[in-house]
């Protein structure tokens, strides 16, 4: 086992290291924005959520003379601090009902974490914190039983927080999607090390072929000729399998650069609403993500596209520059996309989002000012909700509707 991940009986803690650092803000910031979106409506007074810690580790890490919390701290701080900041801005009071469910299969890791909790006050007999010795796997069902008894939307974040990449099956994410609607996964996957140890025999094996490896993938990954972009090409097709045999709707990658081990690692987020996606999105924003997928930020395609080979430059990475071209290229590819979508009637804001939320690097707000500069420049005409035309410039939201203006324009006269 990584030494850097090891808890024993004499209560050292093991040293943090960069990207494990980087790995807990993402996931903090994460559910920041999660609690500080999720509860709009000012009259809802109760919350009820699961945090499920599939690999939950000891608790605590060492960075030199400090503690740092790991990840199971790390999510019942936030529910902690969001149920003080919620209520700030509150006349109703609301009450974050939340159950927390920790995972590790080593006896050790498991003790640490009881000790942890307990210097920092929790009871041993806490309600809301069940703890489970053993592979996340086998405690599935249970956890999902634990869900679906008492939740009826299943509302609930895992944090899957595997070493390498075989402890979270893809039938095992299937299986949480098709249990509980309202569930998100925050997987942690060692997408190098799977390439960098890829054999012809690999093909064989459940365990690739449930990522999409088989022995095309293999050979195409052999023949690399430039390892950067062949590298990106490979993560690139890689996430679009796991993205398709996950059976979740939405998948953002985020990538984490390993010292230590020198090669990348991925946080992916998935789930099955596209608000969901849209908040991970906005930690990328602000954490810098440092994913540079090849190609555009405004309109892409997960998955292998051959034709980026011979656009070595364009790689994306969320930088304000980024930012600046992300609005150029949407404004040149949202009107065909549009349209595309549209089959000549009306296209609710909604229905967009979700058509191309997982192919843009756009959060709702961009996509928003990007619709909001058509309307001014008479590309598109938006009517609210009930249908009423909206001023161009007033602000766009989720619920307005799109409809092609009355005079043919430059966009949509120039390509269709
Ligand atoms: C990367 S560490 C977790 C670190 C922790 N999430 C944090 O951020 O502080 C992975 C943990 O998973 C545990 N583990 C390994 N295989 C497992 C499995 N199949 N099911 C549950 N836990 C497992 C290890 O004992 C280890 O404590």
């Amino acid at each position: 086992m990584a030494k850097n991940f090891i808890w024993g009986p004499d209560g050292r803690l093991p040293h943090i290291e960069d990207h494990t650092k980087r790995k807990l803000e993402v996931l903090k910031s994460y559910l920041d924005i999660y609690f500080d979106t999720v509860v709009r409506n000012p009259a809802q007074d109760r919350l009820n959520i699961t945090l499920v810690d599939g690999f939950s580790g000891g608790g605590a890490y060492a960075d030199g003379a400090e503690t740092r919390s790991g990840s199971p701290l790390v999510l019942l701080s936030a529910v902690e601090q969001a149920a003080v900041r919620l209520n700030e801005r509150r006349e109703k009071p609301l009450k974050i009902n939340a159950r927390f469910i920790f995972v590790d299969d080593e006896f050790e890791h498991v003790a640490a974490l009881r000790r942890e909790l307990k210097s920092r006050d929790y009871a041993e007999d806490d309600p809301r914190i069940t703890i489970y010795h053993g592979t996340f796997v086998d405690h599935l069902p249970a956890i999902l039983q634990k869900i679906t008894k008492t939740q009826i939307k299943g509302r609930s974040i895992f944090f899957l927080d595997q070493f390498g990449y075989s402890d979270v099956p893809m039938s095992a994410i299937r299986t949480i999607f098709n249990s509980l609607d309202r569930s998100e996964v925050v997987l942690n996957f060692a997408i190098d090390s799977l390439l960098n140890y890829l054999q012809d025999a690999s093909a064989e094996l459940e365990l690739y072929r449930q990522f999409g490896v088989d022995a095309r993938f293999i050979s195409d990954w052999k023949q690399r000729k430039d390892e950067k972009m062949g590298r990106a090409l490979t993560q690139r097709a890689l996430m679009a399998h796991i993205h398709a045999n996950s059976g979740a709707k939405f998948f953002t990658p985020f990538m984490l650069w390993s010292r230590t081990d020198n090669r990348w690692m991925m946080l992916a987020h998935l789930s099955q609403h596209q608000a969901a996606r849209d908040k991970m999105l906005g930690v990328h924003w602000q954490k810098q993500n440092s994913f540079t997928h090849a190609g555009p930020g405004g309109l892409f395609n997960l998955g292998y596209d051959a034709r980026l080979k011979e656009s070595c430059d364009s790689f994306f990475s969320f930088s304000e520059i980024d930012r600046t071209k992300l609005s150029r290229e949407l404004i040149n590819a949202l009107p065909s996309e549009i349209h595309r979508i549209m089959h000549g009637g009306q296209l609710e804001i909604g229905r967009l989002l979700a058509e191309i939320g997982n192919r843009t690097a756009g959060t709702n707000e961009d996509i928003f000012e990007v619709l909001s500069e058509l309307a001014q420049a008479r590309e598109l005409e938006v009517l609210s909700s009930i249908g009423r035309p909206k001023r161009a410039g007033t602000k766009i939201s989720i619920k307005d509707r799109l409809i092609l203006p009355s005079q043919p324009t430059l966009f949509f006269s120039k390509k269709f």
